[in-house]
């Protein structure tokens, strides 16, 4: 059975721990030829820079080779449905796919369609578990143990797939999550709530800032992204000389959601978060097609 990543609860703590210290020796920047014989298909149907091209990369570093369909010349295009897409994909024998969609639970559905494995490269508000595991990374190596540390999301969580996946990943690991926004921005869960960052600023390790996703929302739900800045904008003047490292799994609307200032902060980590993320996704495609062989030789036995 292949194994395939759609959410954070897909591995468990102490896999998760592992990915982590692959992702480290990942870190070195070396190229590697684990995946010398493998093909991994992208087929990302939302746009994307990082999430995209950081697992092409992390892919080309393992000694992979990838195929990027393009979807707006596919023939899901001309009326075929996803599902036979995904598996005429996986008829020439990738060793994964990795998807990207605005619907949520387009990876979840694909994975019982393919033999081979499948990577959520984000769906709609559900879940996005590479980024989720980056920020894991970048926090771990700032903090250290999480246990007992706090960290404030602030913006729209409620459309977030990053915060979705983030908050179940970080709470595993001990940290307490804090949402910070207008009302409409929080979804409705057991987490503390806060309307504004000022008012937790003295007692949190890290602050996430999240990017207003605008086509999510039916309508304009704050009177203008200027109005919002004025609120929710990360500047100096609201962290001071704390000892805090802000993270943004990008894009970053500048000046709305992070200062030009705080930009240019050192303790802004939003490039090692993009460095973290390649190490992550080597991490991640390595496990997960290893141990999909591993299974494939167990479920024939005879060859
Ligand atoms: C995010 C995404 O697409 O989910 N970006 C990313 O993958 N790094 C967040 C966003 O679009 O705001």
């Amino acid at each position: 059975m292949p194994r395939h990543l759609i959410e954070t609860t897909d591995f468990s703590k102490q896999e998760i721990q592992r990915i982590l210290d692959l992702a480290e020796q990942f870190l070195d920047g070396k190229m590697r030829n684990t995946l010398k014989d493998h093909i991994i298909i992208t087929i990302f149907f939302e746009n994307s820079t990082r999430t995209l091209s950081s697992f092409e990369v992390a892919t080309k570093r393992l000694g992979g080779s990838v195929v990027r369909l393009d979807v707006s010349r596919s023939s899901t295009s001309k009326g075929e449905t996803l599902f036979d897409t995904a598996a005429n994909l996986n008829a020439m024998s990738p060793s994964a796919i990795i998807v990207r969609h605005k619907s949520a639970g387009v990876p979840n559905i694909l994975s019982r369609y393919v033999s081979c494995s499948i990577v959520n490269g984000g769906d709609g508000a559900h879940a996005h578990p590479t980024q989720a595991l980056l920020d894991l990374l970048t926090l771990k190596k700032h903090l250290g143990n999480l246990e007992g540390k706090k960290i404030a999301i602030v913006g729209d969580i409620k459309s977030s797939r990053v915060a979705n996946s983030n908050i179940e990943l970080l709470s595993r690991f001990g940290m307490e999550v804090i949402l910070i926004g207008p009302p409409h921005f929080i979804p409705k869960n057991r987490l503390r709530h806060h309307l504004y960052l000022k008012e937790v600023i003295d007692e949190v390790d890290a602050v996430m800032s999240l990017r207003t996703q605008t086509e999510r929302h039916n309508l304009p739900v704050y009177s203008s992204l200027k109005d919002y800045a004025n609120d929710y904008c990360i500047t100096k003047e609201i962290l001071g000389d704390r000892d805090i490292i802000l993270l943004h799994p990008g894009p970053v609307h500048r000046n709305i959601d992070i200062s030009d200032e705080m930009l240019k902060d050192p303790r802004c980590k939003v490039l090692e978060q993009v460095t973290h993320g390649v190490a992550i996704r080597m991490a991640v495609l390595e496990t997960l097609i290893t141990q999909s062989n591993a299974s494939k030789i167990q479920n024939f036995p005879y060859f």
